[in-house]
């Protein structure tokens, strides 16, 4: 199947990276979100990724525009009716996300493809919600979407071979690096990446070593380009406990079971960079 309409359900942070690699990679682009507010804010955001590429000469003048040019936002799902793939990146949520896929299903053009970009949830409780489970894949892109190579593409028992395809080919002419993973929750990535976060946590709460020293030591022992609590902060430690909660639900294994300091943290509202302070303060950066 040809694809030449792009449809992305949310514009946060998630939602407008894969707006921009979309229509940047040639692909009209339409996103949608649920008020008008939050549109204005996620192109907003998406402006300033832009704007930020055309500075560091990555980008130029003109393809901006007409990267701009586009995309297109609506608050209205019915918009979306004629996108061949629609990728969704709203809240993580599973009755949120059955209940738009459910109304996406209604509107939708047959044969389009459903996408999530659910980070834990299993894809085939969201594809079981439409009527349309065959054309129904995980496709999970990597903050921050514009610079991270990967995505994980996900088939359930119930995607159909051509859809699974088409989703693969699509990652690959966005600039992406596809992996092949089956539905799990947390897939391929966070199932290894969520315990050892969690795991880091754990470390430094029986005093094995500081933040700081427990960081140095795997950035320059392993070349990781953050190191764990770093790399919290800037996933966000509610996201990373909200999770740790659903996989720990679906597999009642330890490694996923968050510890009291994660807790304690995003009770107190240190919730990482998007607060001003996580692991580490963030303020006036
Ligand atoms: N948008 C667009 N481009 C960005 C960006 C953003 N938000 N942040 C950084 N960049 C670009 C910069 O422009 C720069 O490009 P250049 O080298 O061509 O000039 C490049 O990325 C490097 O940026 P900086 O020099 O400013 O900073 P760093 O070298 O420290 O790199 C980083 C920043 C790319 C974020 C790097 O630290 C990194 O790779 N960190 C790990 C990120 C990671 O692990 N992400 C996955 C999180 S897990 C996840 O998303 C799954 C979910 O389910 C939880």
């Amino acid at each position: 199947m040809k694809i030449e309409k792009v449809g992305v359900l949310g514009c946060g942070l998630m939602g407008a990276g894969i707006a921009e690699v979309a229509a940047r990679a040639g692909y009209e682009t339409i996103v949608r979100e649920v008020s008008e507010s939050l549109l204005d804010k996620g192109l907003e955001r998406l402006r300033r990724s832009l704007d930020r590429a055309v500075e560091k000469g990555k980008l130029g003048a003109e393809e901006r525009e007409a990267t701009l040019g586009r995309i297109s936002g609506t608050v209205e799902l019915g918009d979306l009716a004629d996108c061949d793939v629609v990728v969704e990146a709203i809240v993580e949520n599973v009755e949120e996300k059955q209940r738009t896929f459910r109304a996406l299903d209604t509107v939708a053009k047959e044969g389009a493809i459903f996408a999530s970009n659910t980070s834990s949830l299993t894809i085939t409780q969201l594809a079981a919600a439409t009527s349309r489970p065959g054309r129904f894949v995980g496709l999970h892109f990597f903050n921050p979407v514009p610079v991270m190579k990967l995505v994980e593409v996900v088939r359930t028992i119930l995607t159909d071979d051509d859809a699974y395809d088409a989703a693969f080919e699509l990652c690959r002419s966005l600039g992406k690096e596809p992996i092949a993973c089956r539905d799990n929750s947390g897939f391929i990535v966070n199932r290894l990446l969520v315990p050892y976060l969690l795991d880091a946590v754990r470390a430094h709460e029986e005093g094995v070593g500081s933040i700081a020293d427990i960081d140095q030591g795997m950035k320059l022992g392993t070349g990781y380009p953050m190191g764990p609590f770093e790399l919290l902060d800037f996933v966000g430690l509610d996201t990373t406990l909200y999770i740790a909660d659903i996989m720990f639900d679906e597999y009642r294994e330890k490694r996923f079971a968050p510890p009291p300091l994660l807790k304690q943290m995003v009770q107190a509202g240190r919730l990482g960079r998007k607060s001003g302070r996580g692991f580490y303060d963030h303020a006036g950066k």
